[in-house]
Order: C-alpha cells, then sequence, then structure tokens
C-alpha cells in the first residue's frame, strides 16, 4: 500500500541516496549520477533512517515484508522498562544501518547476535515501537506511574459487530514493527529485541506479512486488488499532520507520534475465489484490474459517490467497501493504511456466512495497519460503520485486534518514548 504517494521515480531516488549512504558517505554522489538512475536499485541496500522527528515505518513506502509483534511487560519496575527502552533504541539503529544488533564479542563468548543477517544488508529495515494501554495501567495497577500520562486517543477499543477475536492474537502492551525487503532481516530485528527483554516482556503474539506489487505501483492484497490508492498522501505534510502525526494537549509527549491500530483480518479465499469479478467489484466499489473506480478508467481517478447510472442506481453500490470507509461517508476522517498480505497455511475453520463451510481453510488474510492522529475520530468510526454493512463482511473476520501509542522519532542520544517517562 501507499505506493502512490510516492511517485516512482521519487522512491527510486531515495532508494538511490540510500542505498548510497548504504555504501559510504563517498557512494552519495555517485548514486546520484544518471548512469545509477537506469541501474534497478538492489533492495536488500537500501538503508531508512532511524533518527527523526517521526519514527520510520509510518510514512515510509513500505517494504515488502513485515513481522509485527505484541510483548507484555512482565517487570513492575519502571527503571528497568526504561532501560529496556534504551537498549531498544541503540539495536535498533545498527540494525536499521545493516549492522549487528550489537557488536560482536571476538572470542567465543555466546554471540549477542544471533547472526542470521551477516552480509545481507540493511533490505531498508525500519523498527517501529508503541505502547499499549497496559503500560499505561495493568489490571487496575499503575506499574509504572505513568497511569496520568496515558493519551485519551489510546483508546481501548470497542466490540465491533461481527469480530471473533482470539485472545492469543490481540493486545498487547509494546508493540514493535519491523518492515524490510526481506523476511529473514524483519524477523531478525524483533527476534534480537525481544531476546535483549528477557524477564521485562515477553511474546503475546507475532505475525509475519508480506506485499508484492511491480516497482513504483499500487500492490495487491489476497483478494486481488489494488489495495492503498485512496490513502492520504504521505508527500503533503499537511494531510499528514491533520490526519496521522498525534498533537493533542492532553499528551504533548506523543507530539509527533501516531495511534496504530492492528487488527488481524482473515479472509475466506476459498469462497472469495469462487465469487464472478463483477460481484468482486460491486464488493469492492472498484474495478478488480485497473483499480479504478467502478465507471471509471484510471486507477487514481476520483471516486464520484453521487454517480448514478441511466436507472438512476448508485454506480459505486450502497455498501461497497470503498463508499463505506471513504471520507465522505466519515465526517471527513482518514486514516493512513500500511497493511500486508498474512499466509499462516491451514487450519480447521467454520465460514460465519453461506454456504458455511466446515473445512480445512487458508488461514490468510489482512494484517490491517492503520496510522492516525486519533482512532476515536479515525479507525474506530470507520469500523463501526464498515462491521455493520460492508459487503466484504461476507468474506472476511476480525480474529486479532490490538491499539498501540507510537511516540515521536528518536534523537541521537535519547531513547525511544523518553518524553513520556521525563518528570
Ligand atoms: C481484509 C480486509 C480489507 C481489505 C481486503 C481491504 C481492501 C481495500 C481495498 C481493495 C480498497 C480500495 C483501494 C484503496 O483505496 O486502497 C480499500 C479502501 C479502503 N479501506 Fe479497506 N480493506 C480491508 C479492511 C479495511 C478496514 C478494517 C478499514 C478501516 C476500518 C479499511 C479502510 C479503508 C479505507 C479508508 C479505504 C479508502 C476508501 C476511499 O476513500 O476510497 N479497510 N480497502
Amino acid at each position: 500500500m501507499a505506493n502512490d504517494q510516492d511517485p516512482p521515480r521519487r522512491r527510486f531516488l531515495k532508494a538511490g541516496v540510500a542505498a548510497g549512504a548504504a555504501l559510504g558517505a563517498g557512494s552519495v554522489a555517485h548514486a546520484a549520477t544518471k548512469a545509477q538512475f537506469k541501474q534497478p536499485i538492489d533492495p536488500m541496500l537500501v538503508v531508512e533512517p532511524f533518527f527523526g522527528e517521526h519514527q520510520a515505518g509510518i510514512v515510509t513506502p513500505q517494504q515488502s515484508h513485515t513481522y509485527v509483534a505484541s510483548l507484555d511487560l512482565t517487570t513492575d519496575k519502571r527503571e528497568e522498562v526504561i532501560g529496556l527502552l534504551k537498549e531498544w533504541t541503540d539495536a535498533a539503529a545498527r540494525m536499521s544501518r545493516g549492522d549487528t544488533a550489537k557488536p560482536l564479542p571476538a572470542d567465543d563468548k555466546a554471540a549477542p547476535d544471533s547472526g542470521d543477517i551477516l552480509g545481507l544488508g540493511a533490505a531498508g529495515l525500519t523498527i517501529t515501537f508503541g505502547f499499549g494501554p497496559g503500560l499505561f495501567t495493568h489490571e487496575g495497577k499503575d506499574r509504572y506511574g505513568l497511569e496520568k500520562r496515558r493519551p485519551a486517543a489510546l483508546v481501548d477499543l470497542p466490540r465491533f459487530n461481527g469480530d471473533q477475536l482470539l485472545p492469543q492474537k490481540t493486545g498487547g502492551d509494546i508493540l514493535i514493527q519491523a518492515c524490510a525487503n526481506d523476511a529473514q532481516v524483519a524477523f531478525h530485528a524483533v527476534r534480537q529485541l525481544a531476546r535483549m527483554g528477557y524477564g521485562i516482556v515477553a511474546m503475546r503474539w507475532a505475525q509475519a506479512g508480506f506485499l508484492s506489487g511491480p516497482r513504483g505501483q499500487t500492490p495487491r492484497n489476497l483478494m486481488g486488488f489494488k489495495d492503498g490508492t485512496n490513502n492520504p498522501s504521505t508527500a503533503k505534510p499537511a494531510l499528514m499532520n491533520q490526519f496521522v502525526w498525534a498533537n493533542a494537549p492532553d499528551a504533548p509527549w506523543m507530539n509527533g507520534g501516531t495511534y496504530t491500530v492492528v487488527r488481524r483480518i482473515r479472509i475466506t479465499l476459498e469462497h472469495w475465489d469462487t465469487m464472478e469479478r463483477g460481484f468482486q467489484e460491486q464488493v469492492m466499489g472498484r474495478e478488480k484490474y485497473s483499480g479504478a473506480p467502478i465507471g471509471k478508467k484510471n486507477e487514481f481517478d476520483a471516486l464520484d459517490l453521487d454517480a448514478a447510472d441511466k436507472d438512476g442506481n448508485q454506480v459505486i453500490p450502497e455498501n461497497s467497501h470503498v463508499r463505506l470507509s471513504n471520507q465522505a461517508t466519515n465526517n471527513g476522517a482518514q486514516i493512513l493504511r500500511r497493511s500486508y498480505s498474512y499466509n499462516d497455511g491451514t487450519d480447521f475453520y467454520i465460514e460465519r456466512w453461506p454456504p458455511w463451510r466446515q473445512e480445512t481453510e487458508y488461514d490468510a488474510g489482512l494484517i490491517f495497519v492503520a496510522h492516525q492522529s486519533d482512532p476515536r475520530t479515525g479507525f474506530v468510526p470507520i469500523n463501526e460503520r464498515l462491521a455493520k454493512f460492508d459487503m466484504m463482511n461476507q468474506f472476511t473476520t476480525h480474529v486479532g485486534s490490538a491499539v498501540f501509542a507510537c511516540p515521536p522519532g528518536v534523537r541521537p542520544g535519547s531513547f525511544i518514548g523518553a518524553g513520556l517517562f521525563e518528570a
């Protein structure tokens, strides 16, 4: 998703410069030469900056893989949480450069890094951290003296119509989302960070995801539709300030951060695959091959919700996914979707819509990730509407859910979430 915000040439330039940075300062100039533009950029050499105003991995053009992990805090000691966040910051900065999480010892002592990324390159790795409600209060207890600092926007998500949330895929005190152009690089990052937290955090759930699309074009999800077309443009700071970056007076430590909703949405692909294309397009409100709104030619043609056919029927159906989720239907609300597909093999499943098959089916779907300045005006009202009326619900079931406050980016010398812990 989100490729449309970064036109192909810009992405290419960015990747070129990043690749140059990976090779050393001298290569940056070389990366900008005309000859270089003709060369395909090796996605394994891309380096995304870790430090900055915002955390990486939020408006970063999507890499091809993700590993999303949610951890629970098991310590009662505030100092241990701070210590771990400091350690994580250093390790995340190193790994984002393509390095091991910690320097490898010269002797044969137990290495502080599994080493499975040695020689691979940074692969565009980004590591995004978030704080769940449990950091602020846990079973009524204020473990770290942070209860009063919980932002109002970090809501406990309500139960939505049709939710079938599995406790083992829901919630969590800390989010670590690694994204990279390589599955091993993404998993490696989370694995090293989780290891550093033994005794302080415990893994609650994790989900690997992937995304494929021709370079510079909107990728398709497993339903075969282009996904990410009508995202707010990350190239427009005014839109990002309005819809993505937090800026509420009750939690100034979150300014420049964002609130992230993660939903594991299972799709009954077996059922979907038997539907005619025309029906699939009615469900989505867009044409499958071009990605254009129904009745339009091109993917980025404007969605005209008032368009009617010669009999006066709405061209974009009443209960189609895009009509119900569009900002015009939701008081102008927009969210930045940055989802990945997932595919976890098969298991026994009972479909919740006709034909109500009971059989072994793919456990596959969408690991939906949406960033917003406030879920109370973003994900919650949009999903309330979708959960009730979306035609797509015949094929989808939300089985996992979590919400996190992702603090702003880190300055060198500081650590992730430092503002929260300041007196
Ligand atoms: C399996 C689940 C889902 C799938 C396969 C899916 C797929 C799609 C596709 C194909 C589009 C049209 C292209 C685009 O603009 O990106 C779209 C649009 C959109 N979706 Fe979803 N989606 C899913 C779940 C959700 C959920 C849970 C939400 C939010 C609560 C959501 C919010 C949106 C929004 C805001 C748009 C843009 C609508 C517009 O303004 O045109 N989607 N989605």
